[in-house]
């Protein structure tokens, strides 16, 4: 059941898209507060610079994914989330490069950016954002729309189109179910098709000057693939005794395994084709432990989970899953103490050629997720009983790794920069076990 997984065409590898919009409209007031003397924290390191703002970089993200995915998940407990880190805090710098003062400083810690200098910062998202410039796997986009007869400032404009890849384009939002649509068909676009109407024409309006929008798209395939004909419907424990039956992929082969009682979960390291591109997937012990990992997660780097990961050969559940996430940020930005931003305090004064009074309107993330055969599996009851005796057993027992129970996993570049994180939760009792009998999905 577990031989050889069958190198076949792959029809429907998995996918990963997100979206990011901010809006940014015009006060009408000017703000009042006084404005105390910046005093930005140079955080960078200057010697070795490049590694060393790299390694920075993916340890800063990985801590704000942590605190997003944190406060999304109060926010939704029982929902599967799934976001792009990345694609947020590309969207959010972006805004950072034209903000001032406090409004600068506040992102600068809220999003844990490498620098509080603007070069720094640009450069290094442009580490990341030129590997895949011309990625067939991973697609990410960034776009500003400037309301009709506003420029962007020369310096602005600068960093946006050389270090994040961006372009600007006017549109007038004052006709704002056109200038929805053209938004939402650039979107559309760049993620193959599967974000749609990431914006609602009613968050436009004659008042809107800047909307920035971050798209991110991925389609990869396994390394190791499942073989469909191992697919079969499995419990899934949505808690210690309730169960539903789900597709269960299976699949034998060498892996990066890590056993981690200091989290009381497991992790498993699922490498795609052709990419420094993985999935890491942190599993409870328990079947009802999702919500102790995701709390221990807050005070745990990624880097000291990868680090303890070690080939070893692991017989894998995992279940397929697809998963869309729909979410307004306002609220969790606020609660990482970025609030300035939303205020009539805010000071985004870099951006524009004329400067006028702006704060960020609205904040839309879109994301979507697909896994399959050439991507996930999860099954049996109790697969991790045999932990406490592998390193004596390793070489003629592997070890299991049966995702039946809510587990939470990210999409990481080179085992460290989290691109994607989400959590399975629940799962519908589909018919999905057979591949093609999908259609409460709108597959597209
Ligand atoms: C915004 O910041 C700039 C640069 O520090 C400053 O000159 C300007 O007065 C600030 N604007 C407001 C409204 O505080």
């Amino acid at each position: 059941m577990y031989s050889k997984v069958k190198l076949t065409k792959m029809d429907k590898p998995w996918h990963l898209h997100a979206c990011w919009l901010l809006v940014l409209l015009h006060l009408t007031s000017l703000p009042t507060e006084a404005q105390p003397q910046s005093n930005p924290k140079p955080n960078h390191n200057n010697n070795n610079k490049n590694m060393a703002n790299e390694v920075e970089f993916s340890r800063r993200l990985a801590i704000f994914s942590i605190n997003v995915y944190n406060q999304v998940s109060l926010l939704k407990p029982q929902e599967n989330v799934v976001f792009s880190p990345f694609s947020i805090q590309t969207c959010a710098a972006m805004a950072r490069l034209g903000a001032k003062k406090e409004t600068a400083e506040e992102l600068d810690r809220g999003l844990g950016l490498v620098s509080s200098d603007t070069k720094e910062i640009a450069e290094s998202f442009h580490q990341v954002l030129a590997t895949y410039e011309k990625s067939e796997i991973l697609r990410i986009a960034n776009k500003i729309f400037v309301m009709k007869g506003y420029t962007l400032r020369e310096d602005f404009n600068k960093l946006l189109t050389e270090q994040f890849l961006s372009s600007a384009e006017n549109l007038d939002f004052a006709q704002n179910t056109q200038a929805a649509n053209t938004i939402n068909q650039w979107a559309e676009q760049k993620t193959n098709h599967l974000i749609k109407n990431l914006i609602d024409p009613s968050v436009l309006s004659a008042d809107s000057r800047l909307v920035l929008v971050n798209a991110i798209h991925f389609k990869g395939n396994w390394v190791h693939q499942f073989d469909a004909k191992a697919t079969h419907p499995e419990p899934f424990y949505l808690n210690d005794v309730d169960s539903i039956n789900v597709p269960m992929m299976n699949v034998k082969e060498n892996f990066g395994y890590a056993e981690l009682p200091e989290l009381d979960a497991t992790a498993l390291h699922l490498p795609y084709k052709d990419s420094d591109l993985s999935m890491l997937i942190i599993l409870p012990n328990s079947k009802t432990g999702l919500p102790q990992l995701e709390e221990k997660l807050r005070s745990t780097q990624l880097s000291e989970i990868t680090k303890k990961l070690y080939q070893t050969k692991v017989v894998v559940k995992l279940p397929k899953f697809k998963a869309e996430f729909e979410m307004e940020l306002t609220n969790v930005f606020q609660k990482l103490g970025m609030t300035r931003i939303f205020s009539d305090n805010a000071n985004f004064s870099g951006m524009l050629e004329s400067p006028e009074a702006m704060k960020v309107s609205a904040i839309i993330h879109k994301a979507f997720i697909e896994v399959n055969e050439q991507g996930t599996e999860a099954a049996a009851a109790t697969g991790l009983v045999a932990r406490t005796k592998r390193a004596i057993v390793s070489l003629t027992e592997p070890v299991k790794f049966s995702a039946d129970h809510p587990f939470t996993y990210a999409l990481v570049h080179q085992t460290k920069l989290p691109l994607f994180w989400g959590s399975v939760r629940q799962l519908d009792a589909s018919s999905d076990t057979c591949p093609t009998s999908s259609l409460d999905h709108d597959e597209l």
